[in-house]
């Protein structure tokens, strides 16, 4: 036998026992989704590194070392999507959506990021990402917000936490960052490598840094929300009300930063205390800059990416719907296959689904098939039934069994489906 080819590190198959989990929750998301007016876009996996670079950020973990980059023979330099907002953003710049009107959008697909694998965190992962532009009013904001709850209710996931902060406008932050750069100068000594090293280029990102002693020095540091200008102020203190209003419970924890440099006011993350490290299962917030950034017409937006994989994890599997098929065709013996193909096709024409026991084999090694298939009612047609015109239709739950003509076998299933 040839060596095996082993599968890259980080990156997995989803199963036939997995896939019915996936569907699931890709159709809960399409129906919520698609009941607050967002529709689908798909855009490509691959677009020019500089997309990428110019806005989630140069001095970003993503940029700087976990993107998939290469140059094509063409001579351009790609990279595979960390996230899904640069592209939805240049592909609406491209179609020239962005002309005042509101928009909302959603998709559903892969990201890739070169980070360490652990359970939760992979190098290749799945997000179902939305985004609206063109409303810089909080209720935009809020309504996601709402949107993200009831999908996750939806899918029988609760016990979240949602936490709030807000990053004000770019002006905000850059009187901010002076202020913090000089409170974390003093204490150097007391934060891991990479903070000392973050601390010029992106000191917000020590915010949000893991390491104990870096929490506790954070824990004292001046916060963004109180450096906010009277619009960011306004608009974080609407959201915070129509939260409110809407009993929507949340933490404003001032150390909310994000991994990506996009952000202005609102950003929100829903967390769960069951996923260990990897604790993140929806994030997202407003990007008000990000369409100019990249070359389009000045307009408003916001957004959120869910974790697929992060929320399958905390799914209840009792909610998903079971894939049986409604009878299992059982051929018994030989020179039967054209009447039992035919038989399951007849079935099928009247909408019913019907798994057939291709490669043969003895009535009860067929019929523990049938049992593990899930069907209701197995059909069997051997020598006798050939020779008659019938089918024999077995009960699988009561064991009860009767021989019927061929044409009344697709009401008596239907009965028995109920
Ligand atoms: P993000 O926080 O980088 O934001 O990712 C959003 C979610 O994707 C995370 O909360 C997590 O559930 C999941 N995720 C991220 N990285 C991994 C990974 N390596 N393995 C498994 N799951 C992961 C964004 O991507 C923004 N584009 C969200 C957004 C949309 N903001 C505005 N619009």
């Amino acid at each position: 036998m040839a060596d095996k080819i082993r599968p890259v590190r980080g990156m997995n198959d989803v199963l036939p026992d997995e896939t019915p989990a996936w569907q699931h929750l890709e159709k809960e998301a399409r129906r919520v989704l698609e009941g607050y007016g967002y529709a689908e876009v798909r855009f490509p996996h691959l677009e020019r590194l500089e997309l990428f670079a110019r806005s989630i950020g140069e001095d970003t973990d993503i940029v700087e070392k976990e993107m998939y980059t290469f140059e094509d023979t063409g001579g351009d330099t790609l990279a595979l999507r960390p996230e899904g907002t640069a592209g939805c953003v240049r592909a609406g710049i491209t179609a020239g959506l962005f002309r005042g009107q509101t928009h909302r959008l959603y998709y559903i697909g892969p990201m890739f990021r070169h980070e360490r694998p652990q359970k939760g965190r992979y190098r290749q992962f799945h997000q179902v990402g939305v985004e609206a532009f063109g409303a810089e009013t909080a209720d935009m904001d809020v309504e996601q917000i709402l949107m993200a709850r009831r999908l996750l209710s939806d899918l029988g996931v609760g016990g979240l936490n949602l936490q709030l902060n807000s990053l004000g406008k770019p002006e905000d932050r850059r009187a901010y960052r002076a202020v913090l750069i000089d409170f974390l100068e003093a204490r150097q000594d007391q934060l891991c490598d990479t903070c000392r090293q973050r601390i010029p280029r992106n000191p917000m990102r020590v915010l949000d840094c893991k390491v104990e002693g870096c929490q506790a020095v954070v824990r004292d540091a001046p916060a963004i929300s109180d450096h906010l200008g009277e619009v960011s102020q306004a608009h974080f203190d609407r959201v915070r009300n129509l939260l409110d209003a809407a009993g929507v419970p949340y933490e404003h924890n001032p150390r909310l930063v994000r991994g990506l440099d996009y952000y202005t006011d609102t950003v929100f993350e829903w967390t769960s205390d069951q996923l260990g490290a990897q604790a993140t299962v929806v994030a997202g917030g407003r990007y008000d800059g990000l369409v100019t950034e990249i070359g389009g017409p000045s307009t408003p937006a916001v957004g959120f990416a869910l974790g697929i994989e992060r929320l399958l994890a905390l799914m209840d599997d009792e909610r998903i719907p079971g894939k049986a098929p409604d009878a299992f065709l059982a051929p018994l013996g030989t020179g039967v296959e054209a009447s039992a193909l035919a038989l399951a096709e007849n079935l099928r024409d009247r909408g019913l689904r019907v798994w057939y026991n291709c490669g043969g084999g003895s009535l009860k090694s067929q019929l523990k098939k049938a049992d593990r298939s899930g069907a209701p009612v197995s059909l069997v047609i051997g020598e006798q039934e050939m020779a008659d015109g019938t089918v024999l239709i077995r009960d699988l739950v009561t064991g009860d069994q009767q021989s019927v003509a061929r044409g009344e076998a697709a009401e008596i299933v239907r009965t028995r489906i109920g």
